[in-house]
């Protein structure tokens, strides 16, 4: 059996889950969780969660299902507000417990130390720059799992603008598939139309490059755009107008959604290096701190 075979329903919780436990995965962008109460909803390989800006200014992140009958709690993808499930509105706090039941003394009788027990499960989470992890298991430190890629993702946040705006697609196929997709195509005018037309790339002009768990496809036609793609499921596709980043996330065994968040430089238009093979991944990070007027 291949790893990109169809798998059954169970099997893909079994796999999801052996996976999602020693990783950090891509959860968003910081930008949308700049407020207390601002909060972004997951789907990671193995749950739904939320990550959300408590009142103290921390991201606190947690299973988005209730305490009650696993509503979820965030309906969204991004919003903000207190926590109050839809469903028969009970109330969480920054911690996650729920301390406003309706109707608790005559439906459920709970006291301080029964709310406190219904706590919603929480995860670590951690900033990259910009982007935020989340770790669901027993992943290794986040520097250690992201390694030469820990400063890229830094230098990606300073580098790039806002977000200029985020899209959803829907495939019918497994997320193993839709991450094997877009390492395969590479498809240069899904990101960078303008620059590089709309034909493929032939395998020619891809240059693998692979650090740890992660690696980067570039592109070395016309100077060069990077893929990289962040061990499990996230892509980050960087090109001369700015960067695209794509989650791929499983909604079951057979069904995925991509989601794509794009981001243009910051200083436009970013200087053209003339570089080629595999000089192309350092050099495009130069020209980015150089456009910054930093070191890298
Ligand atoms: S499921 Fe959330 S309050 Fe009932």
């Amino acid at each position: 059996m291949s790893p990109f075979d169809d798998v059954s329903e169970t099997q893909h919780q079994v796999e999801t889950r052996a996976l999602a436990h020693s990783t950090w995965q891509f959860a968003g962008l910081v930008d949308e969780l700049s407020a207390p109460g601002a909060w972004l909803r997951a789907q990671l390989l193995d749950r739904d969660v939320f990550v959300r800006r408590a009142d103290s200014g921390q991201l606190r992140c947690f299973d988005n299902a209730c305490a009650h009958r696993r509503f979820p709690l965030c309906t969204t993808r991004a919003g903000s507000g207190r926590l109050e499930c839809g469903f028969h509105g009970w109330v969480y706090d920054d911690d996650g417990v729920p301390i406003g039941i309706p109707r608790n003394k005559e439906l459920f009788g709970f006291d301080r130390a029964k709310q406190q027990s219904l706590r919603l499960p929480e995860h670590r989470v951690q900033l990259v720059g910009r982007f935020v992890f989340v770790a669901t298991g027993a992943a290794p430190p986040l520097d250690a799992f992201f390694g030469g890629y820990h400063s890229t993702l830094t230098a990606l946040s300073t580098a790039l603008g806002p977000v200029s705006r985020h899209t959803e697609e829907q495939l019918p196929t497994c997320w193993k598939h839709s991450v094997a997709r877009s390492i395969e195509d590479h498809r240069p005018p899904a990101f960078d139309g303008q620059l590089l037309g709309t034909d493929f790339s032939s395998p020619a002009e891809l240059r693998g490059v692979r650090e740890g768990l992660h690696a980067s496809v570039t592109n070395t036609r016309a100077a060069g755009t990077i893929a990289h793609q962040l061990f499990p499921n996230t892509r980050i596709a960087v090109g001369l107008t700015g960067a695209l980043v794509s989650a791929h996330r499983p909604v079951g065994s057979a069904q995925t959604r991509l989601e794509h968040t794009w981001l243009p430089w910051k200083s436009q238009p970013l200087p053209v290096p003339a570089l080629s093979g595999s000089d192309v991944t350092a050099g495009w990070y130069r020209a980015v701190f150089d456009s910054l007027g930093g070191t890298p």
